[in-house]
């Protein structure tokens, strides 16, 4: 089977784009060696992934493969009280995964099923849809709102008196978007007890402080039905180690175990998980970095007029007013890869935000469009 990123990449190889960064270098320069990309190889602003790579602090890990000949469970349990201590949490509240992806799995397995129903929002991260419906879970997908928000109440009536999971992306995927926290709190108050949430965070780091949001880890609403799921594939710059986890009761996490794959989060992700933990600065750094990246397309948006929605992530959305296959044509032309389209959002184009010199060369493809 094709991953889901293959089956969306587009083929074809041209020219590296030259183009000289005008920010201030000082700022990028510990992960200047680092390129997402081979040289000569696409600019790749297609998959919300951090272009700067691993934390330096990972980077710099001596002989990481030195006991890759032993099964990971020694660090595997570091890195679960590790992330049990950093939520405040018991260590029996923490599920790790092959990426969050593999939690997205795990929770359509343990809580959807036939007559048991996943409700998603549209357009929104696609990946548990799937994973329902090989559970032969009815999955039912309510729009956005006009705000981009979830339509919590919809969502909610959807379920349905069998019960099932509601799939919450905060901030939701592709739109950059949030759904305000205290919707959210009353949302979850109201819902059933055979309902559960899956709350998505893979953007939380990049949430700048806002009134409109608070995780819900770091203030939990003290309720056994919400999972929250984290990844490292983001802020971390971790997406090809694949690593992330799960919080929630100690009830669920056993009932997601059951569905787990034994050892599925190999001992090179658990010690870059772990080490880049231990790197506040680090991650700050990344976090300051993306505002400023982020800053930086708005400015460049908002000088050429065009319809961006706000961002609180690691990309954007924007309204191109041309039909999105034909923006993302243009683009492969210019050896660029933006995001594919999400329909019903026919004529936007969803960029992740690259280094500097990439998005200089994203800019100049599209004034040529
Ligand atoms: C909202 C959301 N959740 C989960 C994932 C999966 O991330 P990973 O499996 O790399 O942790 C992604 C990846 O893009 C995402 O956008």
């Amino acid at each position: 089977m094709l991953s889901r990123r293959s089956f969306f990449k587009t083929a074809g190889l041209g020219a590296a784009v030259a183009a000289t960064a005008s920010f201030p270098t000082e700022f990028f320069s510990w992960a200047e060696p680092q390129r997402a990309t081979q040289p000569g190889g696409p600019i790749l602003l297609n998959s919300n992934e951090n272009a700067y790579g691993p934390f330096p602090s990972v980077l710099a890990l001596k002989n990481p493969f030195q006991d890759a000949n032993r099964y990971p469970d020694r660090v595997y349990d570091a890195l679960i009280e590790r992330i049990a201590d950093l939520h405040k949490v018991k260590a029996d509240h923490v599920t790790l995964g092959c990426g969050s992806t593999e939690i997205l799995k795990l929770a359509a397995s343990a809580f959807t099923g036939p007559g048991r129903k996943l409700v998603m929002a549209s357009p929104t991260f696609e990946a548990i849809g799937f994973y329902a419906q090989a559970t032969k879970a009815e999955v039912v997908k309510i729009p956005l709102a006009s705000s981009y928000a979830h339509q919590l109440t919809q969502m909610a009536q959807a379920v349905g008196k069998d019960g099932g999971l509601i799939y919450i992306c905060n901030p939701n995927n592709p739109t950059a978007s949030l759904t305000p926290r205290r919707s959210l709190e009353n949302f979850i108050r109201e819902l059933p007890s055979n309902t559960y949430v899956l709350m998505d965070e893979a953007y939380h780091d990049f949430v700048p402080v806002s009134a409109d949001y608070i995780s819900f880890l770091q203030t939990p609403v003290n309720d056994d039905r919400v999972i929250v799921a984290r990844t490292f594939s983001k802020i971390y710059g971790m997406a090809g180690l694949r690593l992330g986890y799960a919080v929630t009761s100690a009830q669920n996490t056993k009932t997601l175990a059951a569905h787990k794959l034994e050892d599925s989060t190999n001992i090179l992700a658990l010690r870059a998980g772990m080490t880049s933990l231990d790197h506040d600065d680090e991650h700050k750094a990344a976090v300051q970095r993306n505002g400023f990246d982020r800053d930086e397309f708005m400015h460049q948006g908002a000088s050429r007029k065009l319809q961006v929605i706000p961002s609180w992530t690691n990309f954007v959305m924007f309204n191109t007013q041309r039909p999105i296959r034909t923006v993302i044509d243009h683009f492969k032309k210019s050896n660029i890869r933006i995001g594919r389209p999400f329909p019903p959002m026919d004529t936007f184009a969803r960029i992740s935000l690259g280094k500097p010199d990439e998005m200089k060369a994203f800019w100049q493809a599209w004034d040529r469009l």
